[in-house]
């Protein structure tokens, strides 16, 4: 069999998903490119995996182990099984990062929370403590160490990065990926209930970066398919219609932080920008908040400034 004709089955067999209830159908146009991309997964070298590989070779023949290598996994994703769940990694800022079904699959959306991350880190006045709440495959926290790694104004400062979950198996592979990015020794692992996971602060840090992308969908709130069934409840769901941890981490900031300088950047669903800056305000920190758009233009990073910071 031709990788052309190999294509063609994979588009048979995953078609069903354009049929699918409303909130979990695939169009077609994305039902092609995933067929593209469990080929270039299945069947091309590591360093041939662009498109223009595939498109070259459409006429080169399969072996019988590549054949069933592709076809189980369009099966698999013929059950709604997303892509990067399948060929365990996600991209995410630029580099590779395993995922399981442990952790959430990084989104786009979340690389804002990242750039955000990173520009407020550069304000800050040594030496900081950067601190991730729900580190999941530590796509956040890893990118974080490595872009300010590389910038040299900032690498020579005395940075701490300490990262947390309430699951042990997320941090496993949080630490799976920081060991293959070089980094794992570069963060201290915590496992644990919100702040309750980090010893009390001392006075080693003049100022405070925690950032985090909180499980925030409301626990009724419909899904497609790929989410609902593949990824982990813990990283999807909150109480109060989905409020409740952002709620916890707005609340337990200030008490945590102790006074020193510095922000709260947080990941919110796109309904939530106004109970953010409610629940802010009750916090006694709603003067500084503000809300920064994704792509798609809504509300998707609520940036908190902590109490001392005059900047
Ligand atoms: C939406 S995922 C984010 C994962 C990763 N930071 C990212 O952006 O892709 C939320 C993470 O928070 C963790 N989590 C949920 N409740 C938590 C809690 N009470 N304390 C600490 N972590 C929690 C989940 O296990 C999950 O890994």
């Amino acid at each position: 069999m031709k990788i052309r004709e190999l294509r063609e089955e994979g588009r048979s067999i995953l078609s069903c998903l354009a049929n699918l209830p409303n909130l979990s159908q695939v169009p077609p146009e994305q039902i092609a490119k995933e067929v593209d991309l469990i080929l270039l997964f299945t069947l091309a070298e590591n360093t041939e995996k662009d498109l223009s590989w595939l498109l070259i070779n459409l006429d080169l023949e399969v072996s019988e182990q590549g054949k069933d290598r592709a076809i189980s996994c369009f099966n698999r994703r013929a059950e709604s099984e997303p892509v990067a769940s399948i060929f365990g990694e996600k991209e995410f800022y630029g580099r590779i990062f395993e995922v399981s079904r442990d952790v959430l699959i990084p989104r786009p959306e979340t690389e804002l929370l990242v750039e955000l991350a990173l520009e407020k880190a550069r304000m800050l006045e040594p030496p900081i403590l950067v601190l991730e709440i729900g580190v999941g495959s530590g796509c956040v926290m890893i990118s974080l160490v490595l872009e300010l790694m590389q910038e040299k104004e900032i690498a020579s400062r005395p940075i701490e990065y300490w990262a947390s979950d309430i699951s042990e198996k997320a941090i496993e592979v949080a630490k799976s990926n920081a060991e293959k990015h070089a980094c794992r020794d570069k963060i201290r692992w915590f496992s644990g209930d919100l702040f309750e996971a980090f010893p009390k602060l001392d006075d080693s840090f003049k100022s405070l970066l925690v950032v985090s992308n909180p499980p925030y969908i409301g626990k009724g709130d419909c899904l497609p398919r790929d989410v609902s069934q593949f990824e982990p409840a813990q990283a999807l769901f909150a109480e109060k219609e989905g409020f409740e941890i952002i709620e916890q981490i707005i609340q337990g900031v200030e008490r945590f932080s102790q006074g020193l300088a510095g922000f709260l950047l947080l990941e919110i669903g796109y309904t939530q920008g106004s109970s953010a800056l409610e629940c802010s305000r009750r916090a006694g920190l709603g003067e500084g908040l503000e809300l920064h758009q994704d792509l798609a233009g809504h509300d998707r990073v609520a940036e908190i400034k902590l109490q001392n910071f005059e900047k």
